[in-house]
């Protein structure tokens, strides 16, 4: 089967995500979307809470499932039976970082490939880290994540602190 891996961090996935899952779903047999560790960033939820919410969305795709992935990506593509992993890309300011960790992963990997989807135009300006921002000063997150965890993650985002220090 030819299964691809659509790996981040998604902490909380966004309306660009979904964009990206969608469309690597009619391109590819199986998809698995795998809620990986960034050593770079602290994510406010626990891998398996944010694989919680992006099955609350994905379910309505039936060849999409979704997993925690623990270690390297490359040793989770090879257990998935995997050669592709898909990548949405947005600005230019992707790129660099995008690049070394295609570059990196095949030489783990040689056999592995990395495929880049642009995000859509509208999708440009999103991240996961400008949603946290907006909830966690209690701002409005509809539009930017997918509608059935809207209040979901206004409610598991919003920093108090900060909300009480702005009323403050
Ligand atoms: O959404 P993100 O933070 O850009 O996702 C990054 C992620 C999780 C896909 C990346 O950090 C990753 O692949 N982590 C797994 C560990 C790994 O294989 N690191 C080496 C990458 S060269």
């Amino acid at each position: 089967m030819n299964v691809a891996i659509c790996p981040g961090s998604f902490d909380p996935i966004t309306v660009g995500h979904m964009d990206i899952i969608r469309r690597s779903s009619a391109l590819y047999e199986h998809v698995v979307v795998a809620v990986g560790a960034n050593l770079k960033k602290k994510p406010r939820l626990s891998a398996e809470e944010r694989a919680r919410l992006i099955e609350k969305v994905t379910g309505r795709f039936a060849n999409v499932s979704v997993e925690v992935m623990e270690g390297l990506l490359v040793n989770f593509a090879r257990e998935q039976g995997a050669r592709v992993v898909v990548k949405g890309l947005r600005a230019g300011s992707d790129f660099e970082s995008e690049f070394q960790q295609a570059q990196l992963n095949r030489t783990l990997y040689p056999e592995f490939e990395t495929v880049f989807i642009m995000a859509a135009a509208e999708h440009s300006f999103l991240s996961s880290s400008a949603v946290r921002e907006i909830a966690s000063y209690g701002g409005e997150v509809r539009g930017l994540v997918p509608d059935e965890i809207q209040e979901i993650v206004h409610r598991l985002y919003v920093d108090e602190q900060a909300v009480a220090n702005d009323k403050g």
